[in-house]
């Protein structure tokens, strides 16, 4: 039987590195990329997600807070810091719910992001306690990642290295090794 395919919003988003860095986000694509971040599900609606919206004089504060590797995200022209502290979600028989709330609630952003046109590219690589002092994120608080939001522009502002990263095929593992039926290890039919 031939596959059914996935949803095309699913289908079209990627982490992209090539932002226009003329076009900025509109105020009311913003409110609607935190409404759908403030829509998603999690554990007994606790809701343990915050976010620190980055487009005006905090921006350049975190574009100095990013790795090497992610220079590519200077030219966005929205970064929205996600946040959380662990006793903010469930923890049911010592298993801690609020990361798992983050990441339903940043792909229902990353997904709206797709749905209005614009890149939302999640990254993890920033220096954390920097970017924690630049937006006076309390102690007790993570951020867990900085998501990299604008409009697609040209590659030209790409270094080498995100180019080739931005040029390489994007690979999953076999469905075969990360799912199993009717038990642990267990091939489908
Ligand atoms: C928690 C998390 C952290 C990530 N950190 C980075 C990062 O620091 N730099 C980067 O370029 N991409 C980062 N990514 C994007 C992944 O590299 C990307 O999702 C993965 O390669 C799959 O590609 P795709 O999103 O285009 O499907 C991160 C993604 C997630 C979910």
């Amino acid at each position: 039987m031939p596959e059914m395919p996935i949803h095309p919003l699913i289908a079209a988003r990627r982490s992209a590195r090539a932002f226009d860095p003329g076009r900025p986000v509109e105020a009311a694509k913003i409110t609607a990329l935190l409404e759908a971040a403030r829509w998603a599900p999690s554990c007994a609606n606790r809701q343990s997600w915050r976010y620190v919206v980055c487009r005006g004089p905090s921006l350049d504060a975190l574009r100095g807070c990013l790795n090497a590797g992610n220079n590519w995200a200077v030219h966005a022209p929205l970064i929205v810091a996600v946040v959380t502290r662990s006793d903010l979600g469930c923890r049911i028989t010592g298993r801690d719910y609020a990361g798992l709330d983050l990441g339903l609630s940043m792909e229902n952003f990353i997904l709206q992001c797709v749905a209005q046109g614009l890149i939302g590219h999640p990254i993890a690589g920033f220096d954390e306690e920097q970017a924690k002092t630049a937006l006076g994120v309390p102690p007790d608080h993570r951020i867990f990642a900085l998501l990299i939001v604008g409009y697609p522009g040209s590659e030209e502002l790409l270094d080498e290295t995100a180019l080739a990263k931005e040029k390489a095929p994007r690979t999953r593992l076999p469905r075969e090794e990360t799912v199993f039926w009717e038990g642990w290890g267990k091939p489908g039919a």
